[in-house]
Formats: structure tokens, sequence, C-alpha cells
């Protein structure tokens, strides 16, 4: 079984991959882990990048990769998971973390005007909302959806603005 994580950083891709990975005996690929392997800088050349997990993966018949870049990347998939992840979620991740205000808002903008479903258009994947659920309770909803093949429907823009009209924020 080939299985892809993507998601907006902090979204708990490598959190779950090594879940999977353990639970379904299959290797873990980290694509930062890539990236930093072969010094593809901060800026990553994607068709570098493209090229050398297309290698690794060529003769493997199950993995779990994770990564935010899986969505600029060509490969077959048997299953691909889309984490979704609120707000105030990321956000206390990103303090956690020190991330510059910046960054803070370049991923919580990414999240909530869907970079990832955008980006994910033409391929097939289960989005799974993260909200609220602990590693262990994901991944049994994570488990459910690749067995029933169905996941969430996320619109962040609609909550927000319910929150607003409700002045929440
Ligand atoms: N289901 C969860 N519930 C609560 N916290 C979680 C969950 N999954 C991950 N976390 C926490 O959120 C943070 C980010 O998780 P993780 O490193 O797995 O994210 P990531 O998507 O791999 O991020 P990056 O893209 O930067 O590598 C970590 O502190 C982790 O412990
Ligand atoms: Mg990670």
């Amino acid at each position: 079984m080939r299985i892809g994580i993507t998601g907006v950083p902090g979204s708990g891709k490598t959190t779950l991959a090594k879940d999977l990975a353990k639970l379904y005996h299959l290797p873990y690929i980290s694509i930062n882990d890539v990236v930093k392997k072969h010094n593809l800088g901060e800026e990553v050349d994607i068709n570098k990048l493209d090229k050398i997990i297309r290698r690794i993966v060529k003769d493997m018949n199950g993995f779990v990769i994770e990564g935010h870049l899986l969505v600029e990347i060509d490969i077959n998939l048997d299953i691909l998971i889309l984490l979704r992840a609120s707000y105030r979620a990321l956000l206390r991740r990103y303090r956690k973390r020190k991330y510059p205000d910046w960054k803070i808002w370049e991923n919580i903008a990414a999240e909530i005007l869907d970079y990832f479903p955008i980006n994910l258009k033409n391929k097939n994947y289960i989005e799974i909302n993260t909200t609220g659920l602990n590693r262990r309770q994901l991944l049994k909803k994570v488990l459910k959806s690749i067995e029933e093949k169905q996941g969430d429907v996320v619109n962040w823009k609609d909550d927000m603005i319910s929150l607003i009209n409700r002045g929440k924020i």
C-alpha cells in the first residue's frame, strides 16, 4: 500500500505518518528529510525534488510518504490523505515552534484559503478534519475513512464568517 499524507505545516502529518507506518509495517518517508539530505534549500527546486522522490519510491510497493510539498510531486499513490487543522490549533503549534509572524500568517492563510484542496483538485484524496482530535482519535478516524473511502468536507471560510458574525473573532 502506498500512502501519502499532506497538509499545511503543523497539521500533524509526521505524527500520523509514523503511526500509519508502524501499524501497517511500511517504510516511512519524510519529504522534509529528503529536502534536507539533498540540500535542496529554502526555495526548494521542485523539479529536482520530484526526480529524487520518484527515484526513491520507484521499486517500493509500499510506503508512507508525508510532506506539505507532496502536492507538487507526481507519484502514484493508493491513498492520499489531506489533513486540515483549524487556525486556532495551527496558531498554537506555530507559536510553540516560535515561527515569525509572517510565517504564521502565510501558513494560516494557505489553510483558510484552501491552498491544498485547490492544488489537489485533479487528484483523489481523503480530507480529514483533525479539529479536537488527539493522536489516537485521529488515527482511528483515518483508518475508518480509509476503509470507507470517505472523508470530511472542510470549509473554514464559512466557519470563520460565522465566528465573526457571532463576535467570537
Ligand atoms: N492529533 C494531534 N493532536 C494534537 N496534537 C497533535 C496531533 N498531531 C500532531 N500534533 C502536534 O502538533 C505539532 C505538529 O505535528 P507534526 O510535526 O506531526 O506536524 P507536521 O504536519 O508534520 O508539520 P511540518 O509540516 O512542519 O513537518 C506537534 O507538536 C505534534 O505533537
Ligand atoms: Mg512534519
